[in-house]
């Protein structure tokens, strides 16, 4: 594949094969002293941020350097996007300067499909308003896949804010493409009503005890109002993440959560720091996954 826009770009053999791929780069450059692969010396990868970010923008720079890359960072904020330069001109732009991958976080939905048109290189998708955030949902399956040995037959619940969230979108086509059976678990006015390859239930304590995945999703209070939402106390009580919920899982089930955490909303404290939790690792794995997506996609020696 030349472009990763969404996770539908992936068939199961190709997501299998970032997957493995990722474990082997992990191996070859983990531990205490990170070493440097020279796979991508004299390729540039443009990270080009529209929206904030912590994790995504930080390990795919990681990821890029840790395979010799050069890497130019480019956030919208103090550039000419204030001027009001177009995402076509800003894309022409770093083609002139020969970008062999652009990493790409925008607000509007659609973002990468339109900029794989305007650039030669590849296009990888960090986040695109509320349609998908493909890698993240690598990085989640790797984490599964690691901590429990599979993938398939694994019933994986995803709770909380799944209209807005690029996040799931991504993970509900990923999972199910691996084998993963999803359910998707919150107030009926933050579940869309046309999402396929998921199971809908609005009631969490009901599908805790067969979950052997539990993903929390950030309540976006920034994309909603108060019809979407009655309240913080409300929201937690009936679908916050806390010890009591935690223990009503089988005793092998892990806790994940993207980041960044709204803690003691969706999540309390006791279960974010737990050894149940995954979320740091899920940090750390979004390196590896990230070196092997830019490896593959730009044909790494
Ligand atoms: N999970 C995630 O995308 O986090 P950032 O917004 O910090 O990149």
């Amino acid at each position: 594949i030349r472009h990763l826009r969404e996770a539908g770009d992936l068939d199961a053999e190709n997501a299998t094969l970032i997957l493995d791929t990722a474990r082997e780069l992990a191996r070859l450059t983990g531990g205490r002293e990170v070493k440097k692969l020279p796979t991508l010396r004299g390729r540039t990868v443009v990270n080009l941020f529209y929206e904030d970010s912590t994790r995504t923008r930080i390990s795919f720079e990681a990821a890029a350097k840790r395979l010799s890359a050069d890497v130019i960072n480019f956030s919208a904020k103090g550039s000419s996007v204030s001027k009001g330069e177009s995402l076509k001109d800003t894309a022409l732009t770093l083609q002139a300067m020969g970008a062999d991958a652009v990493v790409i976080r925008h607000g509007a939905s659609g973002a990468p499909h339109r900029l794989a048109n305007w650039v030669d290189g590849s296009v990888v998708n960090a986040g695109d308003g509320t349609h998908e955030h493909p890698t993240q949902a690598l990085l989640d399956a790797f984490t599964m896949r690691e901590r429990l040995g599979r993938l398939s037959g694994l019933n994986v619940t995803i709770v909380g804010d799944v209209l807005h969230s690029r996040v799931a979108r991504s993970n509900v086509v990923l999972l199910s493409t691996l084998g993963a059976k999803v359910t998707v678990v919150g107030p009926p006015t933050l579940i869309p009503r046309d999402i396929a390859n998921a199971t809908v239930c609005y009631d969490l304590d009901a599908v805790l005890p067969a979950s052997d995945v539990v993903m929390m999703l950030r309540v976006q209070t920034e994309r909603m109002n108060a019809s979407y939402f009655p309240s913080a106390r409300e929201y937690s009580r009936r679908y916050g993440m806390d010890g009591a919920r935690l223990r009503r899982l089988p005793e092998h089930a892990i806790v994940m959560h993207p980041g960044p955490m709204n803690r003691g909303m969706e999540i309390s404290p006791e279960v974010a720091d737990s050894p149940r939790s995954t979320i740091v690792e899920q940090v750390a794995n979004g390196v590896s996954v990230r070196m092997a997506v830019l490896y593959l996609l730009l044909g790494g020696k």
